[in-house]
């Protein structure tokens, strides 16, 4: 008999979008429910805290800014892939999300006034990015956690969720690792909420933390939920050369801007009134042409540009971006003030995610998703910074309150056993005990290679069809090999699982891009060099199957702007 866990709401992901989640949750039913948060990692160890540059909300309408702007730059940034009704209640409820933060204790930057501070990001026409320094996703991460402990919230930090339980089409529970004690449990819940972030690991050169493998989403996946646009994977302009870490675009906000080796602000060249600050997708592109044209740096072994900031002088770097200039001091031992810091498109967010309706409600009874791993279709085929938190916010909220009225009206049930076991039997004899050869961490590394050389910012059919293949070699591999044969803390075991669920999300990654021929957003493909509205202004809907992933398609919805040539 496994040993069970009983709550009415079960979140899992302890990142802003789920924090969010169950403080609404727990306000919602006057901290009658009873509400469980499970992590695979500490708290303030989710990935939300690396969030650098702010978050998008109109506050100065007296100032000329718009609701019905914000709604328009994101939707000419989504390259008209994203549904026009969710990116209106974004827009509409971030300035709330702000406010909110800021009465729980939100440190945002300010004016000199005294007002909240914004600053400019790519693809808004008003500096509409709110911030806190360059650590907004800290500070964001800190006064929620601040305010969940204020409710009956019982968080069961480094556990690994490892599989949805569901029974005619309803959510009845989830199994999960204790990661600390090695032991195997069933939690019990009416509902859930599934915040588990992006899968930005899958690649190596990445802004991600360690931990962001595609556990959630392959957890929706195998439970025959669709995961949606899948192939739109956002490049950020600035990583850091080597390492990758965030540079945020709230440096090129604040006034940095791109240069090559001969020393011209190239961006003049390929988006004339925005700049350094138009769209990612666009920036990323524009970097890797002047790469590959041979306008580019090398160091450490790898091609990359400039982002000079010498010109903002000490006192706003200082003040504005202290901890990128800390982590460039730190790690490449360069000091932003005085020299330029090289940089290059990393891996940075996923546009796609677990399918959803506007409320975050999948096709299965009890279960919501919210952040970055949903796809609420908010960004389409690009997202602009700073919506991202945005985001998380408005969906934590929304599917908190959802949830949580469920939960109160939905009688008790029982949790059926027989899943429980099956599960067991899927990790502790087919990964756990796993006959394979091969060491999980090479295939890890062979994995990353792959999408790396295959699905990067420019892409054909001819080397998607390879990395499909070179993927369904490696699942074929025994990477269900674990060698720490120890029950407490097998951070071995635990990083077999989520190469597991890897492997199958970058086939859907990889069989997603495949199908789509046509250049939208962050998904360039060479061999269609042009949007191609009249066949693909759909969503892409990725199916598991015991044969592979199977492709089908959706509408978008279209409610105001008609897709038109963009031009920054
Ligand atoms: O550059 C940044 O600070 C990233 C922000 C975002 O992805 O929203």
């Amino acid at each position: 008999m496994v040993d069970s866990i009983e709550h009415d709401l079960i979140i899992v992901g302890s990142g802003l979008a789920g924090l969010r989640a169950a403080i609404e949750a727990a306000r919602v039913s006057k901290d009658r429910l009873s509400i469980g948060v499970i992590s695979k990692v500490q708290v303030m160890r989710s990935h939300s805290v690396s969030a650098e540059g702010g978050t998008a909300a109109v506050l100065y309408q007296e100032e000329g800014d718009r609701i019905e702007s914000h709604i328009y730059d994101t939707v000419k940034g989504s390259d008209f892939l994203a549904d026009q009704d969710a990116v209106e209640i974004l827009c509409k409820y971030a300035p709330l999300e702000i406010y909110q933060l800021e009465r729980w204790g939100m440190p945002w930057s300010r004016r000199k006034d005294g007002r909240i501070a914004q600053r400019p990001f790519g693809g808004y026409d008003f500096p509409r990015a709110t911030f806190a320094g360059d650590k907004v996703g800290f500070f964001e991460m800190q006064t929620l956690y601040d305010t969940a402990l204020k409710y009956k919230i019982e968080f069961y930090n480094e556990w690994f969720a490892s599989s949805l339980i569901i029974e005619d089409k309803e959510f009845r529970g989830l199994t999960a690792i204790d990661i600390p004690h090695g032991n195997y449990y069933s939690f019990k819940a009416k509902a859930c909420i599934i915040a588990t972030g992006g899968a930005g690991r899958l690649y190596s050169f990445s802004t991600y933390g360690y931990s962001s493998t595609p556990d959630g989403l392959d957890m929706a996946y195998r439970a025959k939920i669709p995961l949606k646009d899948m192939e739109f994977v956002q490049f950020h302009p600035t990583g850091l050369v080597p390492n990758g870490i965030l540079i945020t675009e709230g440096a090129r906000g604040d006034g940095g801007i791109l240069i090559n080796k001969e020393k011209e602000r190239f961006m003049k060249r390929y988006a004339p009134k925005k700049l350094d600050l138009a769209p990612r997708d666009i920036v990323c592109r524009s970097m890797m042409t002047e790469i590959e044209q041979g306008r580019g740096f090398e160091s450490y072994g790898m091609k990359h540009l400039l982002l000079d900031l010498t010109h903002l002088g000490e006192e706003k770097i200082k003040q504005n971006l202290a901890g990128i200039r800390e982590i460039v001091l730190k790690f490449v031992g360069i000091d932003p003030i005085d020299e330029p810091i090289p940089v290059k498109p990393v891996c940075h967010y996923m546009m796609g995610g677990i399918d959803c309706d506007i409320n975050g409600k999948t096709s299965i009874k009890g279960l919501w998703v919210a952040g970055e791993a949903s796809c609420i279709s908010v960004h389409g085929a690009n997202r602009l910074g700073a919506n991202s938190t945005s985001e998380c916010l408005v969906w934590g909220r929304i599917t908190g309150e959802q949830a949580a009225l469920y939960a109160m009206e939905k009688a008790s049930f029982s949790l059926p056993e027989d899943k429980v076991k099956e599960d067991e039997k899927r990790i502790y004899d087919g990964i756990f005990r796993g006959s394979g050869k091969e060491n999980p961490y090479e295939i890890r590394r062979e994995l990353n290679k792959i999408m790396d050389e295959n699905c990067y910012i420019f892409r054909k059919e001819e080397s998607l069809r390879e990395g499909i293949k070179k993927v369904r070699e490696l699942y074929r591999r025994a990477w269900k090999h674990v060698d720490d044969k120890d029950k407490e803390y097998n951070t071995n075991f635990i990083n077999t699982l989520e190469l597991d669920s890897m492997i199958r999300i970058a086939e859907v990654i990889l069989v997603s891009a495949y199908h789509r021929e046509e250049c939208r957003g962050s998904h360039y493909r060479l061999d269609y060099p042009n949007r191609d509205d009249k066949n693909w202004l759909k969503h892409t809907l990725c199916f598991y199957s015991e044969d592979g992933p199977k492709i089908d398609y959706t509408q978008v919805k279209l409610i105001k702007y008609k897709p038109e040539v963009r031009v920054y």
